[in-house]
Order: structure tokens, then sequence, then C-alpha cells
């Protein structure tokens, strides 16, 4: 196993992953980290990630010793080859030409590292690589041992190595997809230069997490909140091929869910795979404590303790339960502060462990919490979950709560259901539903004229919503073809009585946000 050391660079996550799509486990540590942690989780070989600080100040991070005295593989990048280059007493300097973007680098083919990788091929034998820079710094002369295996224009020493110890500094960024050859540089680094196997897959995945769920929770039982969302999916299914019959999971139904969603948790979870799934049908105690209500927040607020009321009367029925399984993953892990020593303790809020009868006393059980969210997906699908269900638009906590503007009703959700389903279905079938990152339906409760044969209607209106995005921090709406929005809408208007216009919204976020509320 690889282990990253943070120095705070925004692509670090991004190391991670694609080390971990090289088929080999990894973790990121924050570069303070206590070295016996260090030592304790014997990594194979070390990625010193970049960083926004400059080593040629006085106060700014250092690799921890240890790594260079562990003897085994180091890579920096950016910060961390500046870094790693001037600890071992070469020296660093501002650059007089700081570059960010696009740069073509001459890759010297002597290094193990980079031997044989190249984009283009160079009149002078040297292979050309397209990559993505980012400094202000640069090495200026190398730490003793060190070769030059990079260079471009205004960074003549852009890559260093030494075979010998097997330490390699990069001042671009690998891990980024505009490094065309990043990926095979990073798995050159892992298997060929660390000697890791790649059997980090979906199928071992599964083997471990049973394993340390085993082991972890013994003969106890454990309660799980299905959300019907992939990551509680994701665990339901784990658990139950890792105990079977001591795992029981409620499924809250809000009345907020998506037009056939209850039915289908039920299907898939209790029928199909023989989960032991309660399901708790809430909707008036959800709907009754929503009435009279506007506020955005205030919704959600209500929502999130109303979940957390009804599990928990339904967990107080639960005996002989000790343990509390989540869907935690790694980027909640990471993302929290001080998480990027491990140790952290993430509790997703709408399944707060701190709103359980505290004469419960659950211990928390999260067997995803080391995986990205493609990993998860991973898993889902080799433990027979459908596609469908593991490549869902992400739907929020509170439903469509938040998609009903104003006060929540359940007239409202009745409409809002149909058409959305409509949207989704028409999606589907047009083989866009892939291609959008979140799409749904919202209801505006104001109403507007329209006409349907003789007839003059006075009905509600539908917002449809479709976005592209990777991060879910910015979005651009999604240019879905006309013909396709028309179809979209011609359905909603005839096929449901009470609504008489369709609106496509055309907002980014920013300034606006995905959700309407
Ligand atoms: P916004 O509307 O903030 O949404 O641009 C970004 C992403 O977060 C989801 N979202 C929520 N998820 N509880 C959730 O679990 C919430 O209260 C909530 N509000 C927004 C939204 O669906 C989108 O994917």
């Amino acid at each position: 196993r690889i282990l990253i050391l943070d120095f705070g660079s925004q692509y670090t996550q991004l190391i991670a992953r694609r080390v971990r799509e090289a088929g080999v486990y990894c973790e990121i540590y924050a570069c303070d980290c206590d070295p016996e942690a260090i030592r304790a989780f014997r990594p194979k070989g070390v990625i010193l990630s970049g960083g926004p600080e400059s080593v040629t100040f006085d106060a700014t991070p250092r690799v921890p010793q240890l790594v260079f005295e562990l003897g085994v593989p180091v890579l920096g990048i950016c910060y961390g080859m500046q870094a790693m280059a001037f600890q071992m007493g070469g020296r660093v300097e501002p650059s007089s030409h700081k570059e960010f973007g696009y740069a073509q680098i001459r890759a010297r083919g002597h290094s193990r590292l980079l031997q044989d990788i190249e984009d283009h091929a160079s009149p002078e034998g040297w292979g050309l690589l397209d990559v993505w820079m980012s400094h202000g710094d640069r090495v200026s002369e190398l730490p003793a041992g060190f070769k030059v295996i990079a260079s471009t224009e205004s960074a003549p020493i852009a890559g260093i190595g030494d075979d010998e110890r097997r330490m390699y500094g990069l001042q671009f960024h690998p891990e980024v997809t505009h490094t065309a050859q990043g990926a095979r540089i990073l798995s050159r680094f892992v298997h060929e230069i660390c000697g890791c196997a790649g059997d980090w897959t979906a199928g071992n995945i599964i083997d471990d997490a049973i394993e340390r769920v085993r082991q972890q929770v013994g003969e106890d039982e454990v309660l799980l909140g299905l959300s019907g969302g992939v990551d509680s999916s994701v665990v339901a299914a784990l658990l139950h091929k890792a105990i079977g019959d001591r795992l029981t999971c409620v499924f809250v139904d809000n009345g907020l869910l998506r037009q056939g969603e209850g039915d289908q948790v039920m299907a898939t979870f209790a029928k199909h795979m023989g989960v032991r799934v309660i399901r708790v049908d809430a909707e008036d105690v959800f709907l009754s404590r929503l009435a009279g209500v506007t506020d955005p927040e205030q919704k959600r607020k209500i929502i999130g303790n109303t979940f957390i009321d009804v599990f928990d009367a339904e967990a107080a029925k639960l005996k002989n339960v000790q343990w509390l399984a989540q869907g935690t993953i790694y980027p909640d892990v990471i993302e929290s502060a001080g998480a990027a020593t491990g140790k952290a303790h993430v509790i997703k809020s709408h399944h707060n462990v701190g709103g359980l009868p505290a004469d419960m006393k659950l211990k928390l059980v999260e067997p995803l919490r080391e995986l990205f969210k493609d990993e998860v997906r991973k898993v889902g699908l080799e433990l027979g979950l459908p596609a469908d269900m593991v490549y869902r638009h992400p739907f929020p906590g509170p439903g469509l709560g938040v998609r009903i503007l104003g006060e929540v009703k359940k007239d409202y959700a009745d409409l809002l259901r149909p058409a959305d389903h409509i949207f989704i279905e028409e999606l589907r079938a047009h083989d866009l539903y892939d291609k959008v990152s979140q799409a749904f339906a919202v209801f505006l409760p104001v109403k507007s004229v329209g006409v349907t044969g003789d007839g003059r209607r006075y009905e509600y209106v539908i917002a449809l919503r479709a976005v592209e995005t990777i991060d879910f921090m910015t979005a651009r709406w999604a240019h879905l073809p006309y013909d396709f929005l028309d179809l979209v809408s011609r359905r909603i208007i005839n096929e449901i009585e009470g609504i008489s216009r369709v609106t496509y919204d055309i907002s980014g976020k920013p300034p606006a946000t995905i959700e309407w509320e």
C-alpha cells in the first residue's frame, strides 16, 4: 500500500483516486502527522502531494525525516518535489517565470520513472510530454545523487530522480487528466518501482470488508438506516453478505420520496436479497409537522429532526442491537477537519447517532470509510445491486420537501411525483440520464392559465432542472435538446391533471443553486 502525504494541494484526493484506479490501496495522511503513524502504516511507497506554500520560507511544511529513512520509494509532486529536493541538500528558489496550465516538457529516457513514456518523440531523442504545470518556485540546484529527468524552458529542473534510492520528483501534476500520460507515470511508480501488486479490485475490497466487519461486530446485531441512496444501499448489501440476519435495516418513508421509491427499496432489498427491512410509513408525521412551514431551512430542520425521532422510536424496539452502520465514504472522512490523520469520525446528519436514545449506546460500523464513490459503485455492482440504483443521481435527504417551494402539502407532492417520473423516464429512454449529473422536477405553487381543447385551465407550474457538474459545487444547466424538452413538457401537461405549464431552469451555479430551496 501507498501512503500519500498531504501538503494542502487541491489535487491530493485525485492522487489517491489515480493510485486506487491502478489497483493499489492508499491512504492520505496530513504532512505534519505523527511519524509513528507513518511507520505503523508500513507503506511500500510514499507520494508527497503538491501544496500552496513555498519552501523558500521558513515556517512552511517539511517532509517528516522518517519518510527518507524508511527505505521505500518516494515520489514528490510539485511542492512535494521541492520540499524533498530542499531537505536532501538541493536549492529551491522563486521562479522568475511562473507556470500555470499546459506545458510541454522534455523527459529524459534514462530514468526508471519516465522511461519510454512520451506523447511525442523529439528530434533530440527525448520524449516530449504534455503536462499540467502549476508552480511559482523551482528547483535550481540538484541534491546529491539526483539526476535531472525532465526539463522545460523555464524550469530546467522539472523532474529529478535517483534510481539507486528510488526517489523521484516531478514539477508537474501526473494526477490530473490534463497530463495525458499521468496515469501511466503513477502506475509505473506504484507497480514497478514500489512493487505493489495491483490487487485492489472490487472483489478483494468486498472480501476484505466482510472479514473486517465480522471481526469488528462478532456475534452482535447491527442496525442500518436505509435511504435507498447508493451509499446506504451498498452498506446494506455488504453487511447482509457479512452477517446475514444479524443486520436489520430501517427504511423511513417520509412521504417525500420519488414515485415508487419505497416499493422499489423493499423489492430490491427485502424481496430480492432477503435483507430484513422494517419499513416505517411516516408520511403523516412528516407532513403534519411541516404544515404551515415555508422557510427552506426550517423545513430541512423539521425533516431532519423528524427522521431522527422516527428512526429512534423504531430502533428502541430492537433490543439486541449493539452497532449502528453508516454509509460514510472516504471523501466524507477527508473533508472533515483533521481527518487526514484518518482518525476523525464523521456522522452523517440524517443518521445522527446523537439523536439515538442514550441507553442504546450504539457503536459505529462504517465499512465504506476507505472507499471513493466510484469504488462504492463498483462494489455495489459486484454485490448484485441493479445498475440503475448504483448509478442514480443524488437525491437530497429532505427529498421533495425542498422541491415543493414553500409549504409542503400532500396534494403538491402527488402532482410533483408523476411529473418528476416522466422527466426521468424520458431522460433514460433518450440515453440522456447518464449524461447529466442531476435532474429533477420542482413544484411551483403558483397558478397559470392554459387551454386544452375548448377548456380553459388554471393550474400549477412545474419547473424542470438538469445540471452537469463534477463536484456539485459549481454546475452548468444541461443544454438538453429542444425536441426532448418539448416532448417532456407535452407529456407532463397532458398526463397530469393539475399542471398547466412547464418551464426549464437555465440558471447556473453560481449564482443559483442546484436545488430551488
Ligand atoms: P445545491 O442546491 O446546494 O445542491 O446547489 C448541491 C447538491 O447537494 C444536494 N442537496 C442536499 N443534500 N440534504 C442533502 O442530503 C440537503 O439538505 C441538500 N440540499 C441540497 C443537491 O441535491 C445537490 O446534489
